[in-house]
């Protein structure tokens, strides 16, 4: 069985290869990001709300058996730890099988051939008040899966953001979240994309950690890019520390809030 899965994502890659143009340093999952700007920005976004838009299917998966939560939600769990971001998960109404080939069998037969615009449950509403906006999820046949066209046609007002692509993949790689994004919104912004493979997701998070954490320096949405202020000789003296957005703080560094602003203990 295991070699049937093997096989399939073999010939799943080289579809999305030739179909897409993979970019190969997408392919390692530990270094794997394209940089990508558009609109007239200087590839980084620096200041604002943040929201991170995922899509990730729990079930069996390639290369990680059964899993309760899927890989691009791990990826997820590191840019919360640390961005300050809100999150919206893409739930989808009826959902996917949780069996792989089940799965797979049914975007290549149905999905894409029938280009379905499959339904999502509690859609936030008005995106408006986001400066900056990451959309995610698996590789799905080459391409993100459909329910990500769903959200992003309810979704006009995405057109004139910072869009930042991610993803976890088993080898093609997320260019097509980029590419997607350009379709629908030639005049966003769009910042590097990180596509990191589904297994290191699942299985590695400090390398996980590790290359979000250097992607988000790299498009300036990282804690010290955005909005903390870094003081010497400050002490950090209440219990609890929390982001400026209100939500409590779960990060592992030192970072607390005094007079309104956000600061990392030295
Ligand atoms: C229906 C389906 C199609 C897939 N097609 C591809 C593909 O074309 N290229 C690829 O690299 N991975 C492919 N994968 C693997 C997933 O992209 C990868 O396991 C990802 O990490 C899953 O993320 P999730 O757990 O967040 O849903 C596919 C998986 C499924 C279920």
């Amino acid at each position: 069985m295991k070699k049937f899965f093997v096989l399939m994502m073999a010939m799943t890659c080289v579809i999305m290869a030739m179909a897409c143009g993979t970019d190969p340093e997408e392919v390692d999952g530990t270094t794997g990001a394209t940089q990508q700007t558009g609109g007239d920005g200087d590839g980084t976004a620096k200041s604002g709300k943040s929201l991170v838009v995922f899509f990730s299917r729990a079930g069996e998966n390639y290369n990680v058996g059964y899993v309760e939560r899927g890989n691009t939600a791990k990826m997820v769990d590191a840019i919360i730890e640390l961005a300050d971001v809100e999150t919206f998960e893409i739930l989808p109404e009826v959902a996917y099988p949780s069996d792989y080939q089940e799965c797979i069998t049914y975007v290549n037969d149905i999905e894409v051939p029938q280009n379905l615009r499959p339904k999502y449950k509690n859609d936030p509403g008005d995106l408006s008040a986001y400066d900056n906006v990451f959309i995610g999820g698996p590789i799905w046949w080459g391409r993100p899966p459909y329910i990500i066209r769903t959200f992003l046609e309810a979704h006009p007002e995405l057109a004139h953001k910072h869009l930042i692509p991610f993803g976890t993949h088993a080898g093609s790689g997320v260019s097509s979240y980029t590419s997607l994004l350009q379709e629908y919104f030639p005049e966003a912004s769009i910042l590097e994309a990180l596509g990191i493979s589904g297994v290191t997701a699942h299985n590695n998070a400090s390398s996980t950690r590790s290359s979000v954490e250097s992607w988000l320096k790299r498009i300036g949405l990282d804690h010290e890019s955005t909005d903390i202020q870094s003081v010497r000789q400050t002490r950090a003296t209440g219990a609890q520390r929390y982001s400026l957005n209100g939500t409590r703080y779960a990060g592992n560094r030192d970072i607390y809030i005094e007079n309104e602003k956000k600061y990392v203990k030295q």
